[in-house]
């Protein structure tokens, strides 16, 4: 039986290539964006209208796929945004939209697939989270925090779902090619800020890096892969040499080492 999935975020960039490569093999997909109106017409799948911020919003999608297929097999928790700046100069609302997006949205998706997944006997579930959520990265910790809040709780699911047939897993990509900086909250450069220097060095290498990364379609391959293993790792890292590297060095470097190539990488 063809399985149902449902693809956050799928109007461009990771989610956009994971869902084409669902559909092409031959996965029934459902996309989402907060306006599919304006682009629906464009995509081979249908894309439903989600504000992964709003717990209705979710309901109501999620609600649509049950009562068509009366199952939700597979959810790509994707959608989410990047975030900028030094916590002391980060406003707070920001914060909390972030968090709203990268973290309470996603855990509240996998509250709503659960009873379904769990009804059928079968789930599997993929966060996309990111290399950045295994370090507190320099001007990018609120960033880092969500997607590391994410992982933790990706670790905790999977216990807890141990004795049933649904799976979790996070997919954590390092810098990938997409417009995602464009898209992302960036707190003010104020001249008269202790942080001009270093935030706007440190921006420019960001976004710079974001377009060396990895084609999305690279992650898409991934989740692939993953989709077809019947008992998927707790997380998959996808990037570069270097960027997995950092993951393992953090844990096998003595702490303050650890910290001192960071801060020379980020020219601290
Ligand atoms: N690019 C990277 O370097 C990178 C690295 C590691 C992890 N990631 C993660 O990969 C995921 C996809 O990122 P991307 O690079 O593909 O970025 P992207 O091209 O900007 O895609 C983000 C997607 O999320 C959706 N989205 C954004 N805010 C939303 C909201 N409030 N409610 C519902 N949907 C929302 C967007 O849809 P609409 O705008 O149409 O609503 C869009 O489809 C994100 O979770 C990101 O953190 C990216």
């Amino acid at each position: 039986m063809e399985k149902i999935v449902l693809v956050t975020g799928a109007s461009s960039g990771i989610g956009k290539s994971i869902a084409y490569l669902l559909l092409e093999k031959k996965y029934v997909v459902y996309g989402t964006s907060r306006n599919p109106k304006k682009i629906s017409s464009k995509f081979n799948f249908p894309l439903l209208k989600l504000e992964v911020s709003d717990k209705n919003s979710i309901k109501s999608v999620v609600k649509k796929i049950i009562d068509k297929h009366s199952r939700i097999d597979i959810l790509i928790n994707n959608a989410g945004v990047g975030i900028t700046g030094s916590i002391e100069e980060t406003p707070e609302a920001e914060i909390i939209n972030n968090f709203k997006i990268n973290f309470f949205g996603p855990i509240y998706l996998i509250k709503s697939v659960l009873p379904v997944m769990r009804k059928n006997k079968f789930g599997r579930i993929i966060n996309i989270c990111s290399i950045a959520g295994y370090s507190g990265l320099p001007f990018r910790g609120i960033y880092s925090a969500s997607k590391s809040s994410l992982i933790l709780v990706t670790e905790s699911l999977r216990m807890e779902l141990n004795k049933s047939n649904i799976k979790l897993t996070t997919v954590d990509p390092g810098d990938v090619k997409t417009d995602i900086s464009t898209r992302r909250f960036h707190t003010p450069l104020v001249k008269d800020s202790p942080y001009y220097d270093t935030y706007k060095r440190n921006l420019n290498t960001i976004n710079s890096h974001v377009f060396k990364g990895k084609k999305p379609e690279f992650i898409a391959n991934k989740v692939f892969k993953i989709l077809n293993k019947n008992n998927p790792k707790p997380h998959y890292l996808v990037g570069s040499i270097i960027e997995k590297l950092s993951v393992f060095l953090k844990i096998f470097l003595p702490q303050k080492l650890y910290e001192k190539l960071l801060m020379m990488f980020y020219k601290l």
